[in-house]
């Protein structure tokens, strides 16, 4: 079986094209990132509008690198959600275009369930149950993935995604959009231990997660630690240990959570997935400690932990192997649960 998929419910516009059990044949992302930058953020008509103009050439080269043709397509899938509406439609409606055009499946999947999956794509190690940690620019979210399509979520945030924390604690840095690469970028030069911010535990047996208040943390130690005396230097010095301190400080609630849970339920395989898990020091210091615990470690290759079409055409495979389509009703859902 050989599937498309379409993946558009943020600012990414991707399609990819997967065969056989996990093959990745092509992986095309467009990314909206010089859009965006001037506003800091992500804004949902700019985005939407884009998409429009890309998915067009981004499924065309999608099949083109893949060596196919739509012919050889067995089925169509499609992020229908969560994510930002607007966003959503516009690959739900050329999914559905194309799978009515061609008289195929049309398969929506969780664009969650996608990245809680992806690790799967590159390690065929890594099987059911395991502990799946998803953190990107809207979930940070723990998971006891038990069998495919059966997920126990454990623990979320009850405020900001840490990637969000991640993007916003840039803008007060003043180091652009988006943040995580940035952040990531800058700590490096800076101490992680130089400025100390407080760790959202929210009870010792919690698996939720919470970075609101880190965040405030972050802009109280700016206002402190600089005034109008300070020099250039001085200030380039104390940014870089400020951003170096908030990746440490999201770094250990995220890893303390992880390994709680798989020590609450007794599992030996954790995946990390998500935008966020693309930050080198975290990938770093997840799997030493998970290692370190005896625990099995996974992780996506970067390509594949921010938004892509292929962690979508993984799940759309499952979905077609158990027989489970939809129909062209098919509606985008904003807030789509797990
Ligand atoms: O998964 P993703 O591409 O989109 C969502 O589903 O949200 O994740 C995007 C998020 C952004 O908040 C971005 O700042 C974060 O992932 N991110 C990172 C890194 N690269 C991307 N966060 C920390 N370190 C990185 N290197
Ligand atoms: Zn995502």
């Amino acid at each position: 079986m050989t599937v498309l998929a379409i993946e558009s419910s943020c600012d990414d516009t991707c399609a990819a094209v997967l065969t056989g059990e996990n093959r990745v044949l092509s992986s095309v992302v467009s990314s909206q990132v010089a859009l965006h930058e001037i506003y800091g953020g992500v804004v949902p008509e700019l985005a939407s509008r884009r998409h429009c103009e890309n998915i067009r050439w981004v499924v065309e080269e999608a099949l083109s690198e893949a060596e196919l043709s739509l012919e050889d397509i067995d089925a169509v899938c499609v992020t229908r959600g969560p994510g930002l509406v607007g966003s959503l439609l516009v690959g739900v409606a050329y999914a559905k275009s194309l799978a009515y055009a061609r008289k195929i499946p049309l398969i929506g999947v969780n664009h969650v369930e996608g990245h809680l999956l992806s690790p799967m794509l590159t390690n065929t190690e890594l099987d059911f149950p395991f502990i799946g940690l998803v953190v990107s620019g809207g979930h940070t979210s723990l998971y006891l993935a038990k069998a495919w399509h059966d997920y126990e979520l454990l623990g979320r945030t009850i405020d900001d995604a840490a990637g969000e924390a991640f993007d916003k604690v840039a803008r007060m840095l003043e180091l652009g959009f988006p943040g995580g690469p940035v952040i990531e970028k800058r700590a490096q030069s800076g101490n992680p231990e130089a400025v100390k911010l407080p760790r959202a535990w929210l009870g010792k047996e919690s698996l939720d997660f919470s970075f609101s208040g880190l965040k405030t943390a972050v802009r109280t130690a700016l206002e402190r630690g600089l005034n109008r005396e300070t020099g250039d230097q001085e200030r380039a010095a104390f940014i870089s240990d400020l951003a170096a301190s908030f990746q440490e400080a999201v770094t250990a609630v995220l890893l303390r959570k992880t390994l709680l849970a798989a020590e609450r339920f007794q599992v030996k395989n954790v995946a990390f997935a998500g935008g966020v898990s693309c930050n080198g020091y975290l990938r770093r210091r997840m799997s030493d400690e998970a290692r370190a615990q005896g625990l099995n470690f996974f992780l996506a290759p970067p390509a594949f932990c921010t938004d892509n079409g292929a962690m979508i055409a993984q799940v759309g495979l499952r979905r077609l192997a158990a027989g489970l389509s939809d129909d062209l009703s098919l509606n985008p859902s904003s807030r789509l649960p797990l």
